[in-house]
């Protein structure tokens, strides 16, 4: 996939105050410093996705076009242990108001840490996903940390683990699974408006 341009096209910090953009659009979650941004900077060839070492930066959901036909929107993350009670609540009601009523939205990546795999958030968001008939992918990253062997392991670990849960491997440091979470990214992309 070849990216010509990406504009940043606005935030949203409040439930409802979303950008109104008429392309498909592609969310992507996961749990604070899992890589989001450093994911989505791999995909789209470019640092725009604010990365950080420190955790929870990204408090809001933010809003990429790509090549002016696909949005790219990057949501908080969640699971930050030194948030309070009342703002990890505002951020799942933001990030659950979006998912429901987003019209253009065609599909969620998921994303956790290799090491770790999903825990019971990322099993939680896969059947919201599965009641609200959005289609979601599972991707493991950072898979440059590991070992080719612990790779392997825990590759077939996750499979059984999911189950028909659709999952892919891939790294933001080295760009393993790109050219394959590109093509789900654009699957996802092509399908029919939601119901
Ligand atoms: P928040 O927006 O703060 O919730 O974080 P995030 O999920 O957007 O994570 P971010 O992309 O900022 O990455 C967090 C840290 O993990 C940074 O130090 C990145 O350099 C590192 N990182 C992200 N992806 C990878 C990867 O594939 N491999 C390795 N080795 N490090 C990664
Ligand atoms: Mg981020």
């Amino acid at each position: 996939m070849k990216v010509t341009s990406v504009v940043f096209a606005g935030a949203a910090a409040q439930p409802g105050a979303y950008p109104k953009l008429p392309h498909p659009e592609i969310a992507f979650a996961g749990r604070s410093n899992v890589g989001k941004s450093s994911l989505i900077n791999r995909l789209l060839d470019r640092q725009i996705a604010r990365t950080s070492a420190t955790p929870g930066r990204t408090r809001q959901l933010n809003f990429f076009v790509v090549n002016q036909n696909l949005t790219f929107v990057d949501l908080p993350g969640y699971g930050y242990a030194q948030v309070s009670k009342q703002e990890r609540g505002q951020w799942q009601h933001l990030v659950e108001d979006y998912l429901i009523h987003s019209e253009n939205l065609r599909g969620v990546i998921i994303i956790v840490d290799i090491r770790r795999g999903p825990e019971d958030e990322e099993l939680a968001l896969c059947e919201f996903f599965v009641y609200h008939q959005l289609p979601f992918l599972i991707v493991a990253t950072k898979c440059d940390k590991l070992k080719r062997g612990q790779l392997q392991q825990q590759h077939k670990a996750l499979t059984a683990q999911l189950g028909d849960y659709p999952l892919l491997l891939f790294s933001a440091h080295d760009g393993s699974g790109k050219a394959e979470l590109w093509q789900a990214v654009l699957a996802f992309a092509s399908d029919e408006e939601r119901g």
